[in-house]
């Protein structure tokens, strides 16, 4: 493994990158919707596919048949199928930290035949193999834990502590399948190391009915340390015994020592080939199986399995996962859009767009490639958005008339959730008819305040309904959209050094904040630190 090749080409060295360029300075640049949808009675069936679990339209998007060709020469030459094998492999893909990317063996079920499924590379790794192993015997004692706690009286709250992708997957998860949570459990997710969050929420609680589970895949994040600690304060000055303290928290961490030092005995581990913002389908998932139980966790990770083996297997052309990356890189390095905006039109799932900022931009919110070397051209574009139809009264008035194109992605369910069927209808018909204004507009109107220009793109996801096995299938759609824009960007899509510059200069000066002492700073936060030293 030691000796692991990257086998990829960056995407500007390609010969397909400059026959894009060419193609995109002709008839790429002026491409009109409305004129394609008119010239190609086919363009719908074209531009759409049936992924597991996920339906997708892509054809209100800017691109013909000619482009989607040109750009799947680009994945090819990129190397992308080789990457993708290697990280199917067990590869130390994320070569600055020399750790394999394994998030997807967490989802893959313990007796895969994987000799005729995987093919030989996935079948011969050791990594692979012993990994998974671990991976049933630790997702078995997660669940047994989570069904003893569903199975508890006592227990009436959870608390989940941790930050990033020890907090943002969970609690998006756990928000969108809220409608399988017992009644008699309560989630709670603290992550802010500002002491109102946690300590509104401890004024409600009692520490016997309480279970504070402290999610962190290093165990030493200063929020999550901050809260944790807090928490065990608190639940001392509160009369908790020693004792107490073993039964009311668990630890969910890959640092086994630091969490056993901090006190805790119950433990469930992971692995560092588990990045932190994938890391939902490890023991960092206890507060999802808690909520939705352990036959809907496995659901889940069905759901995600089925997705791992249509982006392991299709054809590049019939691949979802690869025909959205192909998308972001025409839309970020050719069209320049510098940003994407997320339309769930599903209050379930309000927490994606907040999920898919970690999951994309701190995956390849990167300026160098893979090697180091700066990179000539833009990556991760900037993902934000809202719960439809809430971001209708927000903000889509400058998607709809900006002078800036943001690509949208509507996510919509076929059937609505059990509260107040009557109104999934309206939600639908909104979501479909802003897609379809995006893209006619009203470009007659003589009016300029009331005209749109209209052919603005958007891709429509349509999922069944919002269950386990849908969001699961969902959720590893666009880790693997990540990955393939990352591998077509040439970047190491799996570390994120960018976290640690603030981190440092964070812990200079918390001190100085009681002293005042403004040594060395620069005279802007010099200023701000002298108003606010107590
Ligand atoms: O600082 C960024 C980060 O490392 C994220 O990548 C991670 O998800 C988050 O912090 C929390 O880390 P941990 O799970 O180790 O507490």
């Amino acid at each position: 493994m030691s000796g692991y090749h990257d086998p990829r080409t960056r995407c500007d060295r390609t010969s397909a990158w400059a026959r894009l360029r060419a193609h995109y300075e002709g008839a790429g640049r002026g491409f009109d919707l409305r004129a394609a949808f008119a010239q190609d009675a086919e363009r719908f069936e074209r531009f759409s596919q049936q992924a597991p679990h996920v339906f997708a339209d892509l054809s209100k998007n800017l691109i013909d048949a000619p482009t989607e060709t040109l750009l799947l020469e680009l994945a090819r030459e990129c190397g992308l199928e080789a990457y993708r094998d290697a990280m199917f492999a067990g590869a130390p893909i994320n070569n600055t930290e020399r750790r394999a990317v394994m998030h997807w063996l967490l989802r893959k079920p313990e007796h895969f035949s994987a000799p005729t499924q995987y093919g030989k590379a996935l079948a011969a790794t050791d990594t692979v193999a012993n990994g998974l192993r671990e991976v049933h015997a630790t997702l078995d004692a997660m669940l047994t834990l989570a069904e003893q706690v569903r199975a508890d009286e006592v227990i009436t709250d959870i608390v989940n502590i941790g930050i990033g992708g020890s907090d943002l997957g969970p609690a998006m998860v756990a928000k969108a399948l809220d409608e399988l949570r017992p009644g008699n459990k309560r989630l709670h997710f603290v992550s802010n190391v500002d002491g109102m969050e946690l300590g509104s929420l401890l004024r409600q609680l009692r520490p016997e009915r309480t279970l504070f589970l402290i999610a962190s895949k290093t165990f030493t994040t200063l929020e999550t340390m901050t809260n944790a600690h807090a928490a065990r304060d608190w639940f001392l000055a509160q009369g908790g015994s020693q004792d107490g303290l073993r039964r009311h928290f668990v630890a969910l961490t890959t640092n086994l020592e630091a969490a056993a030092q901090f006190g805790i005995t119950t433990t469930l581990g992971f692995w560092d080939w588990v990045g932190g913002r994938y890391s939902l389908w490890s023991a960092i998932g206890l507060p999802i199986a808690i909520a939705i139980g352990a036959q809907g966790f496995r659901e889940l990770l069905a759901g995600a399995h089925a997705m791992d083996e249509h982006f392991r297997s299709a054809p590049l052309a019939a691949n979802l996962p690869v025909r959205l990356a192909l998308l972001d890189l025409w839309y970020r390095n050719f069209h320049g859009f510098a940003s994407r905006s997320m339309a769930p039109y599903s209050h379930g799932l309000r927490r994606l767009p907040a999920y898919l900022q970690q999951l994309e931009m701190e995956s390849n919110g990167k300026g160098v490639d893979a090697q180091g070397a700066p990179l000539p051209y833009a990556t991760a574009p900037v993902i934000w958005g809202e719960a439809g139809s809430n971001g209708q009264h927000a903000f889509f008035q400058m998607i709809h008339q900006g002078p800036d194109t943001v690509p949208v992605e509507f996510i919509a369910l076929r059937e609505g959730g059990r509260d107040l069927p009557g109104q999934h209808p309206r939600l639908v018909a909104n979501a479909l008819a802003q897609a379809r204004a995006l893209m006619m507009g009203r470009p007659d109107e003589e009016d300029g305040h009331r005209r749109f220009s209209g052919n603005r793109p958007s891709s429509f996801l349509l999922l069944e309904r919002l269950d386990p096995a849908s969001l699961g299938a969902l959720i590893a759609l666009y880790e693997h959209r990540v990955f393939a824009s990352g591998a077509l960007w040439g970047i190491n899509s799996f570390d994120q050094w960018g976290v640690e510059l603030g981190k440092t200069i964070a812990r200079d000066l918390e001190p100085r904040l009681a002293t005042g002492d403004t040594e060395g700073l620069d005279a802007s936060t010099a200023g701000l630190l002298q108003r606010l030293a107590s």
